[in-house]
């Protein structure tokens, strides 16, 4: 069997209320749409073709560009006319057609598995998902035969008569049709009578009416029916979201102390028995260590944290940190920062594009830009590498052994040698030799008697 997957996003969103298209609003640092993306690619290896409105067309496509085919529905005349427009397309191409919908977010891969390996094995025409909900407003009712139980047609909310409103199992809008049943019936549909639109959903009436099997799945787990169609859905899909990450990672033997306040994005990795804090942020391709301590209110992106890290109230951005290295509280790890094994930053410290070597020591109030230190320096309270001149950056180079004292001002580009001092108040302008002591503004050799 071979399975081809539309995906229907050509809505106007307008409940939604925004400039950006409903589908490429992030939940969890990912575009909705490509949660739905990555269970289409999940299923088959054609790309999936998607459905979008000439006004979202050019964003869409920007965003997601080859891993899709587009159809573009110019006019909005409901869920039957948008996958019309595959056809041309898609016409015998495969035997299953799987549509979905740009904005179910919390579907699952396991669900879909599911609904394609009933489709095969029962040989049905239609295959589709249903859900049972105390509140059925705006779904539309699934009519089952009273006799042998199956499906015969699904009734839109605003055609429904109070006998079939008060049916409580819905149609969630995701089927599977057996292509060739899908395109030799799709051009039958008619305008539907109070909205003037061609409803996919008239197709199950068809299939049930020339005797074919309309088959059926209700879905486990309600919650991964919901469609986003206003910001409030979305807060609770992202919700939803992201207690299933965090529950997933508990099971992995990490302890997430609150996981209301924890937010981790998919694309990240932790280790066992590292312990999150509260208002965590862990996002983009973050990898964690074991034995760490995150938090509380801390955000990591895109870095890279060995074992037995501590990094508390702190942000770091595209850095490294490595084996048993700290930061915080309140530090900033910029593009380029890397803290070597066993190196320390405390409160209110800087870096960018650096390195603080093995264990390296920066306490307090420091800024460290294009910096290459050594190993077991000491940088003394409010130091600071004057890596600008106002017109370009330049390098600092510390070796091993070296002690900055307080407040030293380092005017880069400057190379201090092993074991070398600074004063306090320091401001040196020239590069130190090995095992020297200079002071003073600007910073001078202080003679060994
Ligand atoms: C649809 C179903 C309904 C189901 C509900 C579940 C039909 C006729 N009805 O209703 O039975 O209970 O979904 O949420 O299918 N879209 C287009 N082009 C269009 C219209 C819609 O691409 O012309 C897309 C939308 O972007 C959306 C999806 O199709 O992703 C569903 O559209 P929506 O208007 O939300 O359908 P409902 O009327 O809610
Ligand atoms: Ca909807």
């Amino acid at each position: 069997m071979t399975l081809s997957v539309v995906i229907l996003a050509a809505g106007l969103s307008t409940r939604f209320k925004s400039k950006t298209p409903k589908v490429l609003h992030r939940l969890l640092g990912k575009p909705m749409l490509e949660y739905t993306l990555d269970l289409a690619n999940a299923l088959t290896p054609k790309p999936p073709v998607l459905v979008v409105g000439p006004e979202t067309e050019a964003q869409i496509r920007a965003w997601a560009g080859e891993q899709a085919r587009y159809a573009v529905q110019r006019e909005r005349l409901g869920t039957g006319h948008a996958v019309m427009q595959t056809q041309s397309m898609l016409e015998g191409e495969s035997d299953q057609l799987l549509v979905l919908y740009g904005d179910m977010p919390l579907l699952q891969l396991e669900t879909l598995q599911k609904l394609v390996e009933q489709h095969t094995t029962n040989k049905a025409a239609i295959t589709m998902l249903t859900v049972e909900r105390e509140d059925p407003r705006g779904f539309g009712r699934i009519v089952r035969n009273s006799q042998s139980g199956h499906i015969q047609a699904i009734v839109e909310d605003v055609e429904a008569t109070p006998e079939i409103a008060a049916i409580t199992e819905l149609n969630t809008g995701l089927y599977i049709f057996e292509t060739a049943f899908m395109w030799e019936n799709l051009s039958k549909l008619k305008p539907s009578k109070r909205k003037g639109e061609y409803y996919l959903t008239d197709m199950i009436g068809l299939a049930a009416g020339a005797g074919k099997l309309v088959d059926g799945i209700v879905l486990e787990d309600p919650s991964e029916g919901l469609g986003i169609n206003t910001r409030v859905d979305f807060a609770i899909a992202a919700a939803a979201l992201q207690q299933r990450t965090n529950e997933a990672w508990m099971l992995q033997g990490v302890t997430v102390i609150d996981p209301a306040t924890t937010y981790i994005e998919p694309g990240v990795t932790i280790e066992q028995d590292t312990i999150i804090y509260p208002n965590t942020h862990l996002r983009g391709k973050t990898v964690i260590g074991a034995d760490c301590e995150i938090g509380p209110n801390t955000l990591i992106e895109d870095c890279e944290i060995g074992n037995r890290c501590r990094v508390t109230s702190s942000i770091l951005e595209k850095a490294i940190m490595e084996d048993d290295s700290d930061i915080g509280p309140f530090g900033h790890l910029r593009k380029g920062a890397k803290l070597c094994t066993g190196a320390h930053m405390g409160n209110f410290g800087e870096m960018k594009n650096s390195t603080l070597g093995p264990g390296s020591k920066m306490g307090h109030f420091s800024y460290l830009g294009d910096a290459q230190i050594g190993e077991n320096v000491n940088i003394g309270a409010g130091t600071i590498t004057c890596n600008y001149d106002g017109k370009r950056k330049h390098p600092t180079v510390i070796e091993d052994d070296v002690f900055i004292g307080s407040d030293s001002m380092l005017v880069a580009p400057l190379h201090i040698g092993k074991g070398a001092i600074t004063g306090a108040g320091s401001v040196v302008t020239h590069d130190i030799p090995d095992d020297t002591t200079v002071y003073g503004v600007p910073a001078r050799v202080k003679e060994k008697k």
